[in-house]
């Protein structure tokens, strides 16, 4: 099948517009919204005013990357959620109007579903099921994933979501938002000499609500003997935290992976970008075999490649969208 696929994500902070022939990826632009980082977190309204800004300037630059015009566009696919509802208004009623103006189908993606689906991006001959450990800023889920896609939540995080431990913990530590990549960063520099309690869950869930807890009140009593204590200590205190929270992750991640029998895995999201959790997951499929699938760091953030990605699953299978869909802030995956 011929199709070129126009592609737009705007749930959280990011614009991002992508360019795909026949599932290939012709151009990914992101835009990053810097205006959050003085608020040490996402506003939501500073949040769809900067994609209001950033929209028309993206799209200009993927239809550039990819060497194309609107005029060669056979279908528009964007993010129904979940996000802020906001920052999805942006961004689909862009894609209408696109749509509208050019007399083309729509397609509405989960966003969860694609973070999953950025996993088959460069991995086509993949074997089902696989499990998928969807790690972001705001989700943390254990994704069984089984032939035509088919997804069901296995586990999921009963509190904070593992990117907003970071982000919440780092903040903690005086580090600019997103926290994520400068923990991470720091974490190489230091050892985890201090140690953070794993929450105890239920089945295959997650919690990270308590560590953010027990290093706020670690923090306290060592800040009042020593007021220096963080600056003295920070890489050592990335590293320890980093590590309590890929142990979590990667403790459930085997137990599944153990009791359904299953031989491949990947991680996907914002998270999946951290380099230790990475070479866990290495260190991991060696030991017991598997095939491990790591997307490329550029499809680990918010991008609207993966959104174009399923869109394209969707497009081979005529799954459109009825042109009056609304966002929708929370969004249960379940099959495309
Ligand atoms: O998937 P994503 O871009 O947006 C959401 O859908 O939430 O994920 C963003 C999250 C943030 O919490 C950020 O701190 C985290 O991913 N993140 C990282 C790294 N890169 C991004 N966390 C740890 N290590 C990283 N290298
Ligand atoms: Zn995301």
């Amino acid at each position: 099948m011929n199709s070129k696929i126009l592609a737009i994500e705007s749930s959280c902070d990011d614009t991002s517009i992508s360019i795909l022939h026949d599932g290939r990826i012709l151009s990914n632009i992101v835009a990053s919204q810097a205006i959050h980082i003085q608020y040490g977190g996402v506003v939501p309204e500073s949040a769809s005013r900067a994609h209001m800004e950033n929209i028309l300037p993206v799209l200009n630059a993927a239809l550039d990357k990819a060497n194309t015009t609107l005029e060669e566009i056979d279908c528009i696919a964007v993010t129904r959620g979940p996000g802020l509802l906001g920052s999805l208004i942006v961004g689909i009623t862009f894609a209408k109007g696109l749509a509208l103006g050019l007399n083309k189908p729509l397609i509405e993606i989960n966003h969860l579903q694609a973070h999953v689906a950025s996993l088959l991006i460069d991995n086509s001959d993949i074997t089902f099921p696989f499990l998928c450990l969807t790690v972001s800023g705001g989700h943390t889920q254990l994704v069984l994933v089984k032939q035509n896609l088919e997804m069901s939540i296995i586990g999921q995080t009963i509190d904070d979501a593992a990117g907003e431990a970071f982000d919440k913990i780092g903040k903690l530590l005086g580090l600019p938002y997103p926290a994520g990549p400068v923990v991470d960063k720091l974490s190489k520099l230091g050892q985890a000499k201090f140690s953070f309690p794993i929450a105890k869950t239920q089945n295959y869930d997650f919690s990270f609500s308590g560590l953010k807890t027990s290093v706020l009140y670690f923090l306290k009593k060592e800040l009042d003997k020593n007021n220096n204590f963080i600056t003295e200590n920070l890489n050592d205190l990335c590293r320890s935290v980093q590590d309590t929270i890929i142990n979590s992750l990667t403790k459930q991640l085997v137990k599944v992976m153990h009791e359904y029998q299953l031989t491949t895995i990947g991680i996907a999201g914002g998270v999946s970008a951290n380099s230790g959790l990475r070479s866990a997951m290495h260190d991991l499929s060696e030991k017991n075999k598997w095939t491990i699938l790591l997307p490329k760091l550029e499809y680990c953030t918010d991008n609207a490649a993966m959104i174009g990605y399923l869109a394209n699953y969707k497009f081979e299978n005529k799954i459109f969208a009825d042109p009056s869909f609304t966002p929708l802030a929370r969004y249960p995956i379940s099959t495309p």
